[in-house]
């Protein structure tokens, strides 16, 4: 259980890489949560230091997320192979495998929230649940996307995008056919994603939510 907990570890310290931290210390030299929404997210790079930083920080955050679950499909099977480590008797190893991959998503998806280089502050999880989507299962994630596209693209509001698209997830895990681990780390992950978005959804409530390129704190 030990070489299990590492795995998920190593998740968690993938999630945690500071991309948003790191690119405004390295462009601006300025702590990026103490500007605009507070959030290390890609979202609030544009907001504080322009387009490019926060497609460059958008892909790494998607990344962490698919490199999160691509490791943990290598790394879980890999654990059986070798003679020391049988998995619990009541379960078959494939089970355990998806069992821990779940684990893992949930794990990249705390690291970026909660970086363990950031105080436990970080961003909303968002672009890198997409990421463990996109590698879960690419129709969940692409439906995701689009829910999250069309509703940027009509209210130009990011936050409400990302919320809607972690509920569409929500809901087309439960309708396609996809395992229960995998059911639960949506259901699980998507309201993590909710709850940290909940600054968000108080400025929504009041109409005082930033939309794109309404506000451009420092630049
Ligand atoms: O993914 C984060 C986004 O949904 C909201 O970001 O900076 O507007 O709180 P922000």
């Amino acid at each position: 259980w030990i070489a299990g907990v590492a795995g998920l570890a190593i998740a968690y310290l993938l999630g945690s890489t500071p991309t948003g931290y790191l690119a405004g210390k390295l462009l601006r030299g300025i702590d990026i949560r103490q500007h605009g929404s507070k959030s290390t997210g890609a979202t609030n790079v544009l907001r504080t230091l322009g387009k490019w930083p926060a497609l460059a920080v958008l892909l790494v955050d998607v990344l962490k997320g698919v490199a999160a679950i691509l490791f943990a499909r290598w790394f879980y099977p890999w654990l059986y192979t070798l003679p020391s480590v049988t998995p619990p008797a009541a379960l078959d190893p494939q089970t355990c495998v998806s069992w821990a991959v779940c684990l893992a998503g949930l794990a990249v998806l705390l690291g970026h929230g909660r970086s363990i280089w950031l105080n436990f502050t970080g961003g909303k999880s968002a672009a890198t649940g997409l990421g463990v989507l996109l590698a879960m299962s690419w129709p969940v994630g692409l439906g995701a996307a689009a829910a999250f596209g069309a509703v940027v693209a009509v209210f130009r509001i990011v936050s409400l995008g990302s919320m809607v698209a972690a509920l569409t997830a929500i809901v087309l895990v439960c309708g396609l056919e996809q395992p229960l681990p995998y059911r639960l780390l949506v259901i699980a992950g998507g309201i993590y994603v909710i709850v940290r978005h909940r600054a968000n959804i108080q400025r929504l409530l009041a109409g005082t939510e930033a939309r794109l390129g309404a506000d451009r704190s420092i630049r």
